[in-house]
């Protein structure tokens, strides 16, 4: 059976989406659970484009060991030299090298010849490898470049040291016959293209991402590259789940398989959904909600009568186990730890007993505490927020009534340590907290998006809140969880100016160790 390798670009391509915006220690986590899910590869950031971005795939290329870890860099010498700082420390340091092969890039995205472009990218893969043991090229919008042009700038670039070819489809322009053709096409005209790993890269702007990616695998590809849940630029990347449930369920049609564990699925695609904000269609293969449910009596009934009837992949084929026992007010300190590690978390005795305290709060006022409300305690948990002082919420009070202007008074500590209490009105509740919080915190902010969800069913499910702002014209992403949404709603927003602070803070202190 041919093995594919799994190349993952959630932390790269995937957190480009708009909207998206990780933290470091957000990162790392991703990270850790995209070795337990069996990334061979996986892309942790493109460390020239900000110090946040070097800090992290630095951080992830000394956590992790298995699975290589990449990071992106253009053809220039600095992004070169910065993807090497971040990852020497890693076991196989490998980087990713991209240049556009179209027309339409070359000549107005970089302005150059077909020619100059060659050069450029033989000259930067022959500078990479001389640091690096494992440098991939990728033809940028290779699916709309001319075929032998292709074949011209590939020979060149092998010849100069790349191990691994990826032939994007950058825009999801590429039908499946046509982008399988493509590969075919390499396939027998690259001199030395067996030397190399040939990969594929589909973006999903006409739905076909999925589809051309399985195409190229029948074609010759011996990589593929997406992302968890899909996400990524505009329609985003092709979902590596649906890959590798696909390879795996229909490996009597293909004789594929790849290195991924399949129960890490649901908690993979869980934990990206939670982190990044990015919430998953219902009706999403493989990881939607409604992937496994029945609705129909028909359909009902002949799952009844043979499971096999309408059931072609099992909820426990993706590590989604029956639903354990709801923890309550009365569980103690024993069960909940038990609860954290059968969950798959790795907490310290502080951080449990932290997780402890936040579970014991939040059962005093939800009878149940379910699994998804766990999940959520645990990973935040898990994530080690850094040592930046922050604003804290404190407090959060609302008058509303439907013949009143709403009014609302926060009091929060500053990073200074100092107690502050403000209060100002709004056309709604939520427009109220926000304005107060605006008249708390220095900054201009503008809200770009908000957007309130349940954790879980039921009349008492958490609010969790997601609020993407701009702070002082650089834009941020905040999100938090509480019983009531306004009280979300007020944390997430300060969670989003948070982040704007740590990130400032970070970029001061590369700064300051530069000098
Ligand atoms: O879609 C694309 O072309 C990319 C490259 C940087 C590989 O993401
Ligand atoms: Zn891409």
């Amino acid at each position: 059976m041919r093995k594919i390798d799994i190349f993952d670009t959630t932390l790269r391509d995937g957190e480009q989406a708009a909207g998206i915006n990780l933290n470091t220690a957000e990162k790392l986590e991703i990270a850790r659970q995209l070795e337990r899910f069996g990334a061979t590869i996986i892309e942790a950031g493109f460390p020239a484009s900000s110090p946040g971005d070097f800090d992290a795939v630095q951080k992830i290329a000394k956590t992790v060991k298995n699975s290589i870890v990449t990071g992106l860099a253009r053809t220039v010498q600095k992004d070169i030299d910065a993807a090497w700082e971040a990852l020497k420390v890693g076991q196989q340091p490998h980087v990713h090298v991209f240049l556009a092969t179209s027309p339409i890039h070359m000549e107005y995205k970089l302005k150059k010849s077909p020619e100059e472009v060659v050069e450029l990218a033989v000259e930067s893969v022959k500078y990479a490898s001389k640091k690096f043991p494992l440098v991939q090229w990728s033809a940028e919008d290779a699916s709309r470049s001319d075929k032998e042009f292709l074949v011209h700038i590939i020979n060149k670039v092998i010849a100069a040291g790349a191990n691994v070819i990826n032939i994007p489809d950058t825009v999801g322009y590429a039908t499946p016959a046509e982008y399988g053709a493509l590969f075919k096409y390499l396939k027998e005209n690259v001199t030395g293209i067996d030397k190399v790993k040939l990969s594929a890269h589909c973006h999903n702007d006409l739905g076909m991402a999925t589809a051309n990616t399985i195409a190229a695998i029948e074609n010759g590809a011996d990589q593929i590259e997406g992302t968890i849940n899909g996400i990524g630029e505009r329609a985003g990347n092709v979902a590596l789940e649906e890959i590798a449930v696909a390879l795996h369920t229909r490996q009597d049609f293909y004789g594929f398989g790849t290195d991924v564990h399949l129960k890490e699925i649901k908690r993979t695609s869980q934990l990206v959904s939670q982190l990044t904000g990015v919430v998953i269609q219902p009706n999403k293969a493989v990881v939607g909600k409604n992937a496994f449910a029945h609705e129909s009596g028909i359909h009902q009934d002949g799952m009844l009568k043979h499971p096999e009837t309408y059931e072609i992949i099992t909820p426990e084929l993706i590590g989604e186990t029956a639903v354990p026992l709801a923890l309550g007010k009365h569980s103690g300190r024993h069960a909940f730890k038990d609860r954290a590690v059968s969950m798959g978390f790795d907490l310290s005795e502080e951080k449990i007993n932290e997780a402890f305290i936040a579970f014991k709060e939040l059962a005093d006022r939800k009878k149940e505490i379910t699994e998804d409300d766990l999940f959520v305690l645990f990973t935040d948990k898990q994530i080690d927020s850094g040592d930046t002082p922050v604003y804290e919420l404190k407090n959060v009070q609302v008058q509303y009534g439907t013949a009143n202007v709403p009014t609302a008074t926060v009091t929060a500590i500053t990073p200074d340590g100092e107690e502050v209490s403000k209060a100002a009105t709004g056309s709604g509740s939520v427009e109220a907290i926000f304005n107060t919080l605006e008249e708390l915190v220095p900054g201009k902010v503008h809200i770009l998006d908000y957007r309130v969800t349940s954790v879980g069913k039921g009349r008492d499910a958490l609010g969790e809140a997601l609020v993407n702002l701009s702070y002082d014209g650089n834009s941020t992403t905040g999100r938090d969880v509480a019983q009531d949404v306004l009280e979300a709603s007020a944390k997430a927003y300060l969670n989003a100016v948070n982040r704007q602070l740590i990130k400032e803070d970070l970029q001061g202190k590369q700064q300051a160790a530069i000098l």
